[in-house]
């Protein structure tokens, strides 16, 4: 992972959610959200949405939601990690334009009650989409505040019932060298790979992302279905899933793999804990210029430290 300076490229205002309208829409979104799971892929919002009454300005934050300054759309969708569509931060949104993010399908396999090939519509369906604004931080000392839409993974969990041997869940990405051109290069072993514990699967902060400010997830944040865990670095959040596989062992992991010296399977945020090459113990906000210290669990240890207690988070990086 390579440490770059923030592109900032134009991108046409068509694309764009103002801000501003984005938060007086969030209320409205609440109010239409549930019943907005099988659109939600394709569209996620009505056009009618951008034109409703916008209820009052005081916005009413969920509980997980942060009230930090939110990232600019034009750095959460320009600056991206995403290596099979490049390795510069710009590449992805340059290169994944064309990308298909339907029709789309998630195998779910291993140790479960209902494994099956599942149209991801049908995968989601009736799931209440929340809107959730969580801090992220960069392994590579960069951090956003992203307005996610999605739904708490543990939702699917329980719907495809995982048998009491699970103890772990993999997540694989799409290998489609056609689409994704890095692919073709051994730059990390593919298909992109992530892993979870268990009960970090249903922690309330897991979310399986669809979108991102209000809108559909942009192909180069990893349409049309990624995860997203805010208490650990940003490659956890595996993008453009297609399987998910129930097992009893720790998976192999994309990065672990590379680099297990510099990358570990639990990858909490942990200013105690430097990276072999950096320091942990800051962060950059993507539009600041001054660092911010960087919190233990990225600043959601409430929910949870107790995860971990008892493990040696400096063994268990
Ligand atoms: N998912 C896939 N399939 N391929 C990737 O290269 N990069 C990861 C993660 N998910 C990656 C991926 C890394 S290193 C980060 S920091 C986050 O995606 C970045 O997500 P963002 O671009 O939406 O901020």
């Amino acid at each position: 992972m390579l440490i770059r300076r923030p592109h900032l490229r134009g991108i046409p205002s068509s694309e764009i959610t103002p801000e501003g309208l984005y938060h007086n829409r969030r209320e409205f979104l609440k109010t239409v959200a549930v019943g907005l799971a099988a659109a939600a892929v394709t569209t996620i919002l009505p056009a009618s949405a951008l034109a409703a009454p916008a209820p009052e300005a005081a916005r009413l934050r969920g509980k997980y939601d942060t009230d930090e300054k939110l990232t600019p759309y034009e750095n959460v969708t320009t600056y991206n990690n995403y290596y099979e569509f490049g390795v510069d931060k710009e590449d992805p949104s340059n290169n994944a334009k064309n990308f298909k993010p339907r029709p789309w399908t998630v195998s779910v396999e291993g140790l479960v009650k209902k494994p099956a090939v599942y149209a991801l519509d049908d995968l989601i369906k009736g799931f209440t989409m929340e809107d959730r604004i969580y801090r992220m931080r960069c392994v590579e000392a960069w951090s956003m505040v992203i307005p996610w839409l999605g739904f708490p993974l543990a939702a699917l969990i329980k719907r495809l019932d995982p048998l009491p041997s699970a103890k772990f869940v993999e997540f694989k990405t799409l290998y489609d060298p056609n689409q994704m051109f890095e692919q073709k290069r051994p730059l990390l072993e593919w298909p992109y790979t992530e892993g979870l514990r268990m009960d970090e699967t249903v922690n309330p902060l897991t979310l399986m992302a669809v979108g991102l400010y209000g809108k559909s997830l942009p192909n180069q944040n990893g349409a049309p279905f990624r995860l997203v865990v805010p208490w650990k670095y940003g490659f956890k959040g595996a993008k453009s899933v297609v399987k998910i596989r129930f097992t009893d062992k720790q998976p192999r992991t994309a990065w672990s793999v590379a680099n297990p010296s510099e990358y570990g399977f639990y990858s909490n945020v942990n200013p105690e804990v430097d990276h072999p090459r950096w320091t942990q113990s800051r962060e950059r906000r993507l539009g600041e210029f001054f660092p911010r210290k960087t919190l233990m669990f990225n600043g959601y240890g409430d929910y949870v430290a107790s995860m971990y207690s008892g493990m040696d988070l400096k063994k268990y990086f």
